[in-house]
């Protein structure tokens, strides 16, 4: 089965120095224009936070946290187990670091510094930024440097004569010549834990934004004669840092195409694999087959070789192998179906497990329900699970044949190999082998038409008792 976005790994060169991992989560993030925390808005059904935290955990690191606002409940929430620092007011990024001084005390290794809203960036490309901090005699710092295809709005990496990095320069305090610059900060930064609250303690606040910029550390590195070293990101896509809707709406949109990487590696086929919707944590078995327009929710387990069908819908659900589903299907939470299990079009499953075998095919609702191995449930069958005020249950035992059309009206139980006959409202428990039939008589008016009360608009008229005019 396939997970998350990238597998976990901790695969460091031998020797390297132990890590400690600062998310910072503690901006306002105001060009969202949102009530929600920047960093909980959801990139594959995942807080863009708990992205950063999973890659931060692959390096299995000594130590982590994260730095939230002071009112952030919902951030604490959605980072917990992770200890958080506190950072009241943001005052900027250093100002946030320096927040985490108390989670690093007598901390002896190397500092990674990433942010909350840089939520692509690959296990690789810290790697490669902490490298340079384990070689003997290595920088004192070192950042990711990429080229976006739109630079506004990044730290451009300004290089001395040597072609050393030099400063980082905020694209609103950059010069014209400055902004020329493709090379940007990617949001990554390795310092060495010793050095790490000295280079923060010297920088001030005296820029456009009134702000104390974690950039800032590399100029005062340098005049202290520090080295500093940038590594070049693979794929700039990865350094995305999400400001805006439309940022957000790109990072999604390079989540899902690793998705859809890891759901064909992992073997499974995709008819149209762009029109494909994963969550961060679909889980698709060997030789499973995906339609196209398939929108997977958050929770979803797919065994092997099952089929879901074009168009369908399925959040919380499992789906046991060989099981076809679709097409135009609903699986809600909770909704389990079993081995060889068919759900077909126009049908909703709601709570509510179908054994081995069972077919519902056409039109139907389940909910709060329990149908046995092979039992069939007819076109627009429905549970009616709710009474306008409580939910309740419906069992359907193995074989039974749940005619067209019935309404199975909850609490109720339909025996093993019992039937129903179409269009039946069942209120009642209907035992094992049993029939089961509710309808009215049937009327049949022999030269109904042409001619008579429906055309000329006089309404149907009274039948007979015995169903004869
Ligand atoms: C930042 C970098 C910029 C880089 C870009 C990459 C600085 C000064 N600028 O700019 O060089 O190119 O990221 O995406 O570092 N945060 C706090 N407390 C604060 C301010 C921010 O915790 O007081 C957090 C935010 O929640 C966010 C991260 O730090 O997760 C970055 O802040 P943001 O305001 O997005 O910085 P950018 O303008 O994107
Ligand atoms: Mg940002």
């Amino acid at each position: 089965m396939t997970r998350g976005v990238e597998s976990p790994t901790t695969s460091r060169a031998v020797g390297a120095k132990p890590v400690a991992v600062v998310v910072l989560a503690a901006g306002a993030g105001r060009r969202m224009n949102s009530a929600l925390p920047k960093v909980l808005h959801t990139l594959a059904d995942r807080p863009m936070i708990g992205h950063v935290l999973d890659r931060a955990a692959a390096l299995a690191p000594a130590r982590v946290a994260a730095v939230v606002g002071a009112d952030a409940e919902e951030v604490r929430a959605a980072v917990a187990p992770t200890p958080v620092a506190v950072q009241s007011p943001a005052r900027g990024t250093a100002h946030a670091v320096r927040a985490a001084r108390p989670h690093l005390e007598g901390f002896d290794g190397s500092v990674l510094i990433l942010f909350g809203d840089t939520p692509l960036v690959t296990d690789r490309t810290l790697r490669a930024v902490l490298a340079p901090l384990d070689e003997a005699g290595g920088p004192a710092l070192a950042v990711a440097g990429f080229r976006p295809p739109d630079p506004d709005g990044y730290g451009r990496l300004v290089a001395g004569a040597d072609g050393a990095l030099e400063a980082i320069v905020e694209h609103r305090e950059a010069s014209p010549a400055q902004r020329q610059i493709g090379l940007c900060n990617a949001g990554v930064m390795a310092v060495d834990a010793r050095r790490l609250f000295a280079l923060l303690d010297a920088v001030g606040d005296g820029n456009a934004a009134g702000e104390y910029y974690l950039t800032d550390v590399v100029a005062v590195a340098r005049a202290r004669g520090l080295g500093c070293a940038v590594r070049e990101v693979a794929d700039a896509e990865e350094a995305l840092g999400v400001n805006t809707r439309a940022d957000l709406a790109q990072a999604e949109r390079v989540v899902q195409d690793r998705l859809r990487a890891r759901a064909m590696a992992g073997g499974a086929t995709l008819r149209d694999p762009a029109s494909v919707r994963f969550s961060h944590d679909t889980a698709l078995g060997r030789d499973v087959t995906v339609g196209p327009h398939v929108v997977f929710g958050p929770g979803v387990q797919v065994g092997d070789r099952a089929e879901i069908r074009a168009f369908c819908h399925i959040e919380g659900a499992q789906v046991a192998e060989d099981a076809v589903v679709g097409p135009f299907a609903r699986l809600r939470p909770d909704a389990r179906i079993g081995a060889g299990a068919r759900v077909g079009n126009f049908v909703e499953i709601k709570a509510a497990t179908l054994e081995r075998g069972a077919k519902v095919n056409h039109l139907s609702y389940v909910g709060d329900a329990h149908v046995g191995a092979a039992a069939n449930i007819g076109a627009g069958a429905i549970t009616c699970n709710y009474d306008g005020v409580g939910k309740s249950r419906t069992e359907i035992g193995a074989r039974a044949f749940i005619g067209s059309n019935s309404s199975l009206v909850a609490p109720v139980s339909i025996g093993a190999g019992a039937a129903t006959g179409a269009g039946s409202a069942i209120t009642r428990d209907v035992p094992p082998g049993a029939l089961a039939v509710e309808r009215g008589p049937l009327r049949v008016r022999e030269g109904w038409t042409p001619g008579r009360g429906r055309e000329r608009g006089r309404g149907t008229p009274a039948a007979a008792p015995d169903g004869k005019e």
